[in-house]
């Protein structure tokens, strides 16, 4: 969303104290890991980034399948940093995992303790798992969500770190042994809303820096424990929002710097197919050489084909894009203007369904929404490969609230309902808490079937088996259930075009 409205709605309190942006505290020793995150890199891989005060000649992590014997190491080169940053991101692959294996791991430093994480479920695996879809998530705390913004709502029932009255963030922690990973499609540390606090007006290029320490040091204890999985949102795409002004952001916080420097390295491009069939392998083949991480890409996790779009450029009319709706002058990122589309039409054809029934499509703007954000672009662009390959759910951000959608195809709901419907199911679930506070849920509109505004909250995917994945929305200060529905798909064909 665009703050525009509550930049307008700031009162103009020259009397308050224009202090310094509000850095974290540097360790002293510079070699301590920072912001740690996990990534499904591809088959049995996990990538491993964290931050720096310093660049490292050679990032390394330790790691075993026992707590006593960390008997195996992987290092890189891969230290960068870019201009306005204070820290290096620094990435290392872990490959050759068992799969569906707990693993521990210590980023080596003279100052670092050991954590541990599930290895990827191979593809095909059809136990049943869990994961969460968070979106539109945010820094708590001076730089972000307190519970003091005007009639914007925020919950407390702190876990993480007390003094900064997470919701969602302490929900993730306390249901740590829940889900398996996080799907997050942009909109995740609102670095460029330090313009929304006073104290960052004198010096934005430092309030941008310091939000984005911030959010990633309170999002590192659910990141660093499970694969966070995340595309571009409007809000990463420069330093701050105010329309065709880009121009003035400094190097380093335009054109979805920090989104690249941090998740560029640790997002995978497609897997190869282990299908079979000869045209599957050679359609995901395509798809990973036209895959471009941290834009657009997919991976595979048990019985699940998981694609993340880029909604905010790299197709026509795209919003961020120069001549874009939203101002921003980013992007385009592929080196064709339809890489991102042939990359999308490609890898859904490479869907073999015996081996992955569930077909997943995560994006930031959604083109199903009550209320007026919806996307048209990105209707007109996606929309008409999600139907033809037979995408089950489609999961998009964006709008600051908890929305489901029946199964849908051009604005109207699919008969079927969520009994084997031929169109993909939608949600929204950009309720988990920014600065900008919930949106209303506005105006219902006719494939809508639940809204939910009054908390946070966010939504969570169960892959029970085959044919039925459970979609819930839960309220993030207390657990509770507020919307639940499965849906069910036979999944009856190898290869879905319709
Ligand atoms: C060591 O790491 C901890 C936790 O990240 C940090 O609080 C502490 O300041 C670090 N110590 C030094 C000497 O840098
Ligand atoms: C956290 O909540 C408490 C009250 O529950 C409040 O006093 C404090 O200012 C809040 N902290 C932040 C950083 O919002
Ligand atoms: C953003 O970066 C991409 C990739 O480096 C480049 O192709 C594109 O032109 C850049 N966009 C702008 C507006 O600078
Ligand atoms: C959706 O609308 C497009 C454009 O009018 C049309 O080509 C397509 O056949 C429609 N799809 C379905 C499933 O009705
Ligand atoms: C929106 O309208 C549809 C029918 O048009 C209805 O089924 C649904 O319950 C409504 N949604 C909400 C949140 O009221």
């Amino acid at each position: 969303m665009a703050p525009l409205a509550m930049i307008k709605s700031l009162p103009f309190l020259a009397a308050y104290a224009a202090a310094a942006a509000t850095y974290p505290v540097k360790p002293a020793d510079l070699t301590t890991p920072v912001q740690q995150r996990l990534a499904i890199n591809g088959p049995n891989t996990v990538t491993i980034g964290w931050n720096t005060y310093q660049q490292l000649t050679q990032p390394c992590v330790q790691y075993g399948t026992s707590a006593a014997a960390l008997d195996l190491q992987a290092c890189s080169s891969s230290s960068v940093t870019y201009p306005t940053s204070r820290t290096w991101s620094n990435v290392v692959t872990l490959s050759n995992l068992k799969p569906a294996t707990k693993y521990y791991y210590k980023i080596v430093s003279t100052n670092s303790t050991a954590d541990h994480f599930l290895s990827p479920r191979t593809a095909g695996d059809k136990s049943p798992f869990q994961i969460n879809a968070v979106i539109d998530l945010g820094v708590y705390g001076k730089d972000g969500y307190t519970i003091d913004m005007d009639k914007r709502k925020r919950d407390e029932i702190p876990f993480v770190d007390p003094a900064l009255n997470h919701s969602t963030i302490g929900r993730l922690a306390t249901t740590i042994n829940d889900y398996e990973l996080i799907l997050h499609p942009g909109d995740i540390g609102y670095a460029d809303d330090w313009i929304l606090k006073l104290h960052n007006w004198l010096d934005g290029k430092d309030g941008y820096q310091a939000i984005t320490e911030q959010f990633f040091s309170q999002l590192a204890p659910i990141s660093g424990r499970k694969p966070y999985m995340a595309s571009p949102g409007n809000h990463e795409a420069v330093c701050q929002e105010i329309p065709l002004t880009s121009g003035l952001c400094p190097d380093g916080q335009k054109n979805f710097t920090d989104f690249i420097n941090r998740f560029g390295r640790t997002m995978p491009t497609a897997f190869a197919s282990t299908s079979s069939d000869t045209s599957a392998k050679v359609a995901a083949n395509t798809a990973r050489r036209l895959a471009n991480p941290p834009f657009w890409y997919s991976f595979e996790y048990g019985m699940a084909h998981f694609v993340m779009i880029d909604t905010e450029t790299d197709f026509p009319q795209a919003p961020d894009q120069p001549g874009g709706s939203a101002g921003l002058d980013a992007g385009p990122f592929g080196t064709s203007p339809n890489q991102q589309l042939d990359f999308l039409a490609a890898d859904l054809a490479s869907v073999d369904r015996t081996v992955t029934p569930w077909v997943v499509v995560a994006g930031h703007r959604p083109w199903y929404s009550t209320g007026t954000s919806t996307c048209g672009p990105c209707q007109k662009a996606f929309e008409p490969l999600l139907y033809k390959y037979g995408v089950d759910l489609a999961v998009f951000g964006h709008v600051h609230n908890s929305q489901r959608f029946a199964p849908s195809v051009n604005g109207t709901a699919d008969p079927a309902g969520l009994q084997n419907p031929k169109a993909p199911m939608y949600i929204v679930a950009g309720g988990a808490g920014n600065i900008e506070g919930l949106s209303s849920v506005g105006k219902n509109v006719s494939t809508n079937r639940f809204a939910y505004a009054d908390e946070f909250s966010y939504a969570t995917l169960s892959f029970l088996d085959e044919q039925r994945l459970k979609v819930e929305f839960v309220r993030s200060d207390n657990g509770q259930v507020l919307d639940s529905s499965v849906l069910f798909k036979k999944h009856d064909q190898q290869f879905v075009v319709q």
